[in-house]
């Protein structure tokens, strides 16, 4: 199970120690380095599990697990006391304080491992919270090695097909620092982008302060926009990423990312924190080789191969690559088509997103289709009420191609 962490420690060492081990297991990992940090991110993040060391500056890690208790929002999170070497009193502390276990520092790498599975399974077999159950929205990720595959248009046309076709909160966020197209895309001129955000530490990062940072799109779509010029790029670290991935999610019922071409440490993150991933993949070489690399490192993070959709964009006709060929090469076949489409870079160069233009064409209509069958099981479950043109446009299609998935959900 990929579960979010959090670590409360004055010790950076041991944040890094055991935050790598958890790491490696898949999980998402974050940290605060005293007590009044760790309190406001548990409440923020709701973490699945805190590791709370019990000697820190201020208030100690008794205090800390005593208010955990106490409030509502945090107070059934597991908690993993970090004491001394052999210090009964403190275990003894720990426990009586509300924790649920303990680790002696130093500890081994297999215990720490074997602590948090068990924990893990234990809090999902719980019975679940009759009050106030936290929402998830579904983050997705478009993500490509190569550049030039249709990352940008099918996260933004994805982001608007969500918003249009079920008229709920959606948030665009667009992490390609060096000049993101997003706001290109839908005609914006963003007042904030992601650079205001990188001096913020991770505590002073909230609702209020993102949703600050947002910028609105006729569409429905709200944006969080990439720094469109050299001197407004700013580093961001993975943890800042994990942490506006979290709380959007909370707030928004689909998170799109657009994400860039890279391995970075942000990029990891946003892989993590994805329930689903797309993979254009324009018909070439270059492009199917770096598909493979992707391949590998969604592996790394743990995304299985179920949420993982391979989408054939065809960004040219000319000499392009029979898709006999790329399924062979990549030994498996691509989840989705997007047909060769002039229309896409005449919406690009007008800024209005191909789903919302007067003839959206077969690459429009192929991106609306992905947006309706990669919607949330509750939108899949049954029809909207009053079902948007969008829906029904995508219902019809999905009808005529005989789609098993809607026949069965919805009769
Ligand atoms: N299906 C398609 N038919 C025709 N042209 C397409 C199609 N998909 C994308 N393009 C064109 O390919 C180019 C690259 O698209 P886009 O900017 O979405 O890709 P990207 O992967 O985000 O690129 P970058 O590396 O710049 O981030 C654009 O000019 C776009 O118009
Ligand atoms: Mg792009």
């Amino acid at each position: 199970m990929k579960a979010k962490i959090l670590i409360v420690d004055d010790d950076p060492t041991a944040v890094e120690t055991t935050g790598d081990v958890l790491t490696v297991g898949g999980h998402q990992v974050f940290s605060a380095d005293n007590g009044e940090d760790g309190l406001r991110l548990a409440e923020e993040l709701r973490p699945d599990l805190i590791f709370l060391d019990v000697k820190m500056p201020g208030m100690d890690g008794f205090e800390v697990c005593r208010r955990l208790r106490e409030n509502p929002k945090t107070s059934r999170v597991p908690i993993i006391m970090l004491t001394g070497q052999s210090s009964m009193e403190e275990k003894v502390k720990g426990l009586e304080c509300g924790a649920d276990d303990y680790l002696t520092k130093p500890f081994q790498r297999v215990e720490l491992e074997a602590r948090v599975k068990v924990l893990l399974r234990r809090a999902a077999d719980r019975p679940p919270e009759k009050t106030e159950a936290a929402f998830s929205g579904k983050t997705i990720a478009v993500y490509s090695l190569r550049g030039g595959t249709g990352v940008s248009t099918v996260a933004t046309n994805l982001a608007v097909g969500l918003a249009q076709l079920f008229g709920c909160p959606t948030v665009l966020v667009d992490l390609v620092s060096s000049g993101g197209q997003s706001s290109l895309m839908l005609n914006i001129s963003p007042r904030y982008t992601w650079a205001d955000l990188a001096d913020k530490p991770l505590p002073g990062i909230d609702d209020e302060l993102i949703a600050s940072l947002l910028s609105q799109h006729a569409s429905g779509v709200s944006l969080l926009a990439a720094p469109r010029t050299f001197k407004m790029a700013a580093h961001l670290t993975g943890q800042q990423v994990s942490m506006v991935l979290s709380l959007l999610s909370r707030r928004y019922h689909y998170v799109v990312l657009d994400l860039p071409h890279d391995y970075s440490e942000t990029t990891l993150a946003a892989l993590k924190a994805s329930h689903e991933v797309i993979l254009p993949l324009a018909p070439e070489l270059a492009s199917v080789a770096t598909l493979k690399a992707a391949l590998e490192a969604l592996e790394e993070q743990g995304v299985s191969q179920d949420h993982i959709r391979v989408a054939l964009n065809q960004t040219f006709v000319r000499n392009a690559l029979d898709p006999k060929v790329i399924a062979e090469a990549l030994q498996r076949e691509a989840n989705l088509v997007i047909p060769f489409a002039p229309e896409v870079v005449n919406s690009i160069n007008l800024g209005t997103p191909l789903i919302l233009g007067a003839s959206p064409g077969p690459a429009g209509d192929a991106i609306e289709d992905l947006a309706f069958q990669i919607s949330s099981e509750e939108h899949q479950k049954q029809p909207p009420a009053q079902p948007s043109k969008a829906w029904q446009r995508a219902h019809r299609r999905a009808e005529q191609r005989g789609h098993k998935g809607l026949r069965r959900l919805f009769g």
